[in-house]
């Protein structure tokens, strides 16, 4: 517990050496230019024939980008308000109170850490402290969820059912405008959710420190709220942006599952978090994904459509994690393994 970054931070006055990263991988002071055209795509179906437009726009931007911000998503103000109000009072309890949920055995199915997934393995650590758990179906896990705050369970129950369909929407556009078969997302992609509940303490130099590594997300679909602070960055013609937080938007981020199911169609973008010295930041990502059995390939339907041969070959999640463990999560050198050469 006493790792916890929380724990310690406001007794520091620069960054310890095991959080100070080289000056490759560092932010360092160069000032970050924020994503200006990243897509806001608006969800609502004003009137008929409103559904193929956003369609349109989801595709594109995901094959563009790999990440867009959706508003009038459906998922109501209040509750994302006492969903962050919940994250806030979770780290902010004393740390007697979540001890019991602390834990270095990745496998737990809710556990408090912090850095990385491999704290005692990894040379430097990043700036955050992290709640994990399962979602899905509700009643599977809720009982591994944190007892406190009293609300916890009760709203974070909610958040994470809604955001699951909110995923579940997004995907069925995304389906929709690959024309790929029905129900082809329905249940062995997206059988599994998991919900991140991520606390970024202020750091006193935020050029040497990051809150997480470049990496693309493991999975199928991530849906993110970064609330009002700035920290999340992605890479976009070598050079790094900042996404900026919008008022009740979910940050939405294509998965490396998806970008394979879609034979590269659709892109994955690397990101990563950087700390600032003023303000703590929390976020809460709840990211669709698979069982580690499953067979992940380019989608059949679509080589045969297009008549394009398979950029990727068949591969299990077990053996893509595997390979992501390996690449410390970063994209490019993960996907490159499964990489079909021709
Ligand atoms: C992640 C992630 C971004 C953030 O957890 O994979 O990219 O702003 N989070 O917390
Ligand atoms: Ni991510």
């Amino acid at each position: 517990m006493e790792k916890l970054v929380s724990s310690w931070y406001n007794t520091v006055k620069s960054v310890p050496q095991d959080y100070v990263f080289p000056e490759d991988t560092r932010p360092g002071d160069k000032i970050v230019p924020i994503l200006e055209n990243c897509p806001i795509i608006d969800l609502e179906e004003k009137v008929p024939g409103d559904r193929n437009d956003i369609i349109q726009q989801v595709l594109q931007a995901s094959q563009e980008y790999g990440l867009f911000q959706v508003i009038n998503h459906g998922v109501c103000g209040d509750l994302i308000k006492d969903t962050m109000r919940m994250a806030k009072e979770f780290f902010n309890m004393p740390n007697e109170e979540k001890a019991s949920l602390y834990s270095l055995d990745p496998q737990k199915s809710c556990r408090l850490y912090t850095s990385s997934f491999d704290y005692a393995k990894e040379s430097i650590h990043v700036w955050r402290d992290v709640l994990k758990h399962r979602c899905h179906p509700l009643e599977d896990w809720v009982d591994s969820w944190p007892k406190k705050p009293s609300k916890y369970r009760d709203v974070l129950g909610t958040y994470s059912v809604e955001v699951r369909n909110l995923s579940l929407r997004i995907l069925e556009m995304i389906r929709e405008g690959l024309d790929l078969k029905p129900g082809y997302f329905g249940d062995e992609l997206t059988d599994v959710q998991t919900l991140l509940l991520s606390h970024y303490p202020p750091c006193p130099d935020p050029s040497l420190a990051l809150g997480i590594l470049k990496h693309c997300d493991p999975y199928i679909i991530t849906i993110l709220y970064q609330g009002n602070t700035c920290g999340l960055q992605v890479m976009k013609d070598g050079q790094w942006f900042g996404v900026k937080p919008v008022a009740n938007a979910f940050v939405v981020n294509i998965g490396q599952l998806l970008k394979v199911v879609s034979n590269g169609k659709l892109e994955s973008v690397e990101h990563r978090v950087v700390t600032n010295s003023k303000v703590p930041r929390y976020t809460i990502t709840s990211f669709i994904g698979t069982c580690s059995d499953t067979v992940i390939e380019p989608a059949k339907v679509l080589l045969e459509k297009d008549d394009c041969r398979p950029l990727y070959r068949a591969f299990s999640y077990k053996e893509f994690l595997q390979a992501n463990q390996e690449h410390r999560g970063e994209g490019e050198a993960t996907l490159k393994v499964f990489k079909i050469e021709g």
